[in-house]
C-alpha cells in the first residue's frame, strides 16, 4: 500500500513499537513459539510470582538476555526511526515495549521504554535502582549494596504497571499521527493506544508481518518487514515534503 502521509516539521507524531522491530536485529518476539519466551513460559520469568518462586532462574535468564544483547545490532527498522527523529525533532515520540536498547543505540533520544530496560536493576526492597554494569553479575541472585535485599531487573511484568503512563496520555492527546511498528496488539495497556489515537481522531499506520489484533483501528497498514518497509516509508513521509515545499 502506498502511504497517504507527508510530515511537515510541524506534525506530532507518536510511534509504538514491539518485538518485531528487533527480530531481523536477532531477537525473538514473544508470541511467535507457543507463549515461549526464549524458551521458557513467561508466567516464570516474566511475573513477580515467578521471581518470587525462583529467583535464580530469572536472573539467569535475564542474564542471558543481556549478553545477547550485546551480539545483536539495530537494524534499518532502527535506523529509520531515528531519521525520524531527526526531521521532526521534538515533534517525534518514541514509545516502546522493548527491554532492549536497540533504538537508542540506533541514535534515538526521545524513548519511553514503558516495559523498563535491560539497563537497570532495582532493589525489592528499598527500591534503589542501579545500572546493571554496577551490580555483581557473577551473584546468583545479585544484592542490594544498601541494604542488601534481593534485585530484580527493572522491568515491566505481567500484572505490573507500565512506566511513564502519564507522559504517554499526554503525549496521545497531543498527536496529530500514530504509527504502530512490530506489536502483535496483545498486551494492554500498550494495545489500547490505537484505540485511544482513534478515538482522538488521530491518523493511525501499522507496519507489521502479521496482521495484529487491533486491525481494526489502523487506517494505513504496511504488512511485511519493519527493517524493509520503514527505510522506505520514512524517506516518503519526509522527502515528499522537501519536494513540494
Ligand atoms: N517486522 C515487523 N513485524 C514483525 C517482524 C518484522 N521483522 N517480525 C515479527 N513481527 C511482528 C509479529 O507478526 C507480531 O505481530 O511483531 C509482532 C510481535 O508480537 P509479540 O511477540 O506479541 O511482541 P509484542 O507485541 O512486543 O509483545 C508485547 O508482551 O510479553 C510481553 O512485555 C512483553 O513487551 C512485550 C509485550
Amino acid at each position: 500500500m502506498e502511504t497517504q502521509v507527508k510530515f511537515s516539521k510541524k506534525d506530532k507524531v507518536a510511534i509504538l513499537t514491539g518485538a518485531g522491530i528487533s527480530a531481523e536485529s536477532g531477537l525473538k518476539t514473544f508470541r511467535d513459539n507457543n507463549g515461549l519466551w526464549e524458551n521458557h513460559p513467561v508466567e516464570e520469568v516474566a511475573t513477580p510470582q515467578g521471581f518470587n518462586r525462583n529467583p535464580r532462574l530469572v536472573w539467569k535468564f535475564y542474564k542471558q538476555r543481556a549478553s545477547q544483547l550485546k551480539k545483536v545490532e539495530p537494524n534499518p527498522g532502527h535506523y529509520a526511526l531515528k531519521k525520524l527523529e531527526d526531521y521532526l525533532e521534538n515533534n517525534f515520540n518514541l514509545i516502546t515495549q522493548n527491554i532492549d536498547e536497540l533504538h537508542s543505540r540506533a541514535g534515538n533520544k526521545r524513548i519511553l521504554h514503558m516495559h523498563g530496560t535491560l539497563q537497570f536493576c532495582i532493589c525489592t526492597k528499598c527500591g534503589k535502582r542501579y545500572k546493571m554494569g554496577n551490580i555483581d553479575l557473577d551473584e546468583e541472585i545479585p544484592k542490594c549494596k544498601t541494604c542488601r535485599a534481593k534485585l530484580r531487573p527493572d522491568i515491566v511484568w505481567f500484572g505490573e504497571l507500565p512506566k511513564y503512563l502519564d507522559e504517554i496520555q499526554s503525549i496521545m492527546k497531543s498527536i496529530n499521527y500514530f504509527i504502530v511498528i512490530g506489536t502483535s496488539g496483545v498486551v494492554y495497556p500498550a494495545a489500547q493506544l490505537l484505540q485511544i489515537a482513534k478515538q482522538n481522531r488521530v491518523y493511525t499506520i501499522g507496519v507489521n508481518l502479521e496482521v495484529p489484533l487491533n486491525m481494526k483501528y489502523i487506517d494505513e497498514f504496511h504488512q511485511g518487514k519493519s527493517g524493509e518497509i520503514l527505510p522506505k516509508l520514512v524517506e516518503q513521509w519526509i522527502n515528499i515534503v522537501k519536494e513540494n515545499s
